[in-house]
C-alpha cells in the first residue's frame, strides 16, 4: 500500500500537558490528603475491558479515518507504509513519534490481545501497565464504544504487518519519566466510553460522539488549564493555541455566522465562507479525517457543533 505523503504532512505540531511539574505536586498533594485518590482508583478499577466481540474490518477502517490515525502512525514522506510509525510530534517536553501499529509481532502489535488494545485505547495505559503520554489523545479516545473499539481492531489486525521499528520518544528530563503520566492522568482524565444523553436526537449524540471520542476536536480545540487539563469550556479555542497560532472557537460564539454549509464546505474541503484555506494542523484534520465522513456523519457533527453551550471569545 503506498499513500499520498501531502495527506501527512509533518506539522510542528504541539501538545501541552504536565505544566509546571513544581506546581503539579503540591496539588497532587493536597488531592491526595483529600481522599480523592482512593476515589479515583475505584472508578479507574470499574472500568470493564467488554468481552470479545468479532470486529467488521471495513468499519473500522472507516472509524480509523474519523479518529484521525493515519497522520499521528505515518511517517510524513512519499511511499511511508501506512501506520508502521515514525511521525514526530513536537511538543515543549520533547519529540514523541507515533509507533509502529501495524500487526508485527516485533514492531508492532502483533504480540497483543484485543483486551491490550482495549485497555490501551479506554485508559492510556500499555500492555505491561505502564502509562501512555496524552500525546496519544486517549483523554477523547476513551469515550470511543465497546463496539466500535471491536471494529477498529478489526482493522488494525487486516493491515500488512511492517518490520519497521517505532521510534523512542526524545524527551528531556523529567518528562521521559512515565510513571509522572500517572500523575497528569490522575488529575486530568476520565476514562469511561461515550454516553448518549436519552433527552436529545440521535442524530445529535452521533455527532457528539464524533467531536468527542473519534474526531478528538477538544485536544485542540478547548482550551487548557496550567496542568495541562482541558477546561470546561468545551471548544472555546483559544488565542494562542499549542502550536502558537490561534485556535479558533467551535461554539455558536464562534461559528454564529456561518450557514450549516459553510460548515460542511470547510471541514469537507478547507475552504472558509471568505475564501480562504484551511491552514496547517486543521488542513491535515481535513484531510485525513472530516473529508472522509459519510454524509450523515457530517451532518450529526454539524448539527452537534450549534448544540454545544456558547462559550467567550479566546482570550478573553
Ligand atoms: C495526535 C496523534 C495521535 C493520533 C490522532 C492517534 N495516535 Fe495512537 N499514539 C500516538 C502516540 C504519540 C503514541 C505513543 C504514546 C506513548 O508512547 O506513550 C500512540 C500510541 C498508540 C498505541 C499504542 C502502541 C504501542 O506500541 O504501545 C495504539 C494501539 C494507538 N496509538 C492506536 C491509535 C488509534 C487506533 C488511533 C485512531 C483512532 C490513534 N492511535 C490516533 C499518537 C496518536
Ligand atoms: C490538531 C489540532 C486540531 C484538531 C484535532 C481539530 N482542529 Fe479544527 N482547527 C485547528 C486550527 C489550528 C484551526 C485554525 C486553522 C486556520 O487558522 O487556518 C482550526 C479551525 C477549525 C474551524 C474553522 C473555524 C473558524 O472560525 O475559522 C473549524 C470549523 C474546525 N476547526 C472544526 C474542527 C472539528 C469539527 C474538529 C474535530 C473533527 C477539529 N476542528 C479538530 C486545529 C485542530
Amino acid at each position: 500500500m503506498r499513500i499520498d505523503a501531502t495527506k501527512v504532512r509533518p506539522q510542528g505540531r504541539t501538545f501541552s500537558f504536565f505544566g509546571r511539574v513544581a506546581t503539579v505536586l503540591p496539588t497532587i498533594r493536597r488531592t491526595i490528603a483529600s481522599g480523592v485518590l482512593a476515589a479515583g482508583l475505584a472508578g479507574a478499577g470499574a472500568i470493564s475491558t467488554a468481552a470479545a466481540q468479532s470486529g467488521d474490518a471495513a468499519r473500522g477502517e472507516y472509524l480509523a479515518k474519523a479518529g484521525g490515525c493515519l497522520g499521528c502512525h505515518t511517517e510524513p514522506r512519499q511511499g511511508a507504509t501506512p501506520y508502521a510509525g515514525g511521525r514526530e510530534l513536537k511538543t515543549p517536553f520533547g519529540t514523541f513519534y507515533g509507533p509502529n501499529i501495524t500487526p508485527h509481532p516485533a514492531q508492532g502489535l502483533g504480540r497483543w490481545t484485543e483486551a491490550d488494545f482495549r485497555r490501551a485505547m479506554r485508559e492510556g495505559v500499555r500492555p505491561d501497565g505502564a502509562h501512555y503520554f496524552p500525546a496519544f489523545p486517549y483523554t477523547s479516545f476513551t469515550k470511543i464504544t465497546d463496539s466500535d473499539a471491536g471494529h477498529l481492531w478489526a482493522y488494525l489486525k487486516s493491515l500488512p504487518p511492517s518490520d519497521r521499528p517505532s521510534r523512542p520518544h526524545d524527551l528531556s528530563f523529567p518528562f521521559n519519566i512515565r510513571l509522572l503520566v500517572w500523575f497528569w492522568k490522575f488529575m486530568n482524565f476520565t476514562p469511561g466510553p461515550f454516553r448518549p444523553d436519552a433527552s436529545k436526537p440521535a442524530a445529535i449524540n452521533r455527532g457528539a460522539y464524533l467531536v468527542e471520542a473519534l474526531g478528538h476536536c477538544g485536544e485542540c480545540h478547548t482550551p487548557r488549564d496550567f496542568l495541562g487539563g482541558l477546561k470546561s469550556t468545551a471548544l472555546a479555542g483559544a488565542a494562542v493555541g499549542p502550536g502558537g497560532g490561534k485556535i479558533p472557537n467551535l461554539t455558536p460564539t464562534g461559528l454564529g455566522q456561518w450557514a450549516d454549509a459553510d460548515l460542511k464546505e470547510f471541514l469537507t474541503s478547507g475552504m472558509t465562507p471568505e475564501g480562504d484555506v484551511a491552514g496547517g494542523e486543521m488542513a491535515e484534520v481535513i484531510r485525513n479525517s472530516t473529508s472522509q465522513l459519510v454524509t450523515d456523519d457530517m451532518a450529526a457533527l454539524v448539527a452537534y457543533l450549534r448544540t454545544v453551550p456558547p462559550q467567550p471569545a479566546p482570550g478573553r
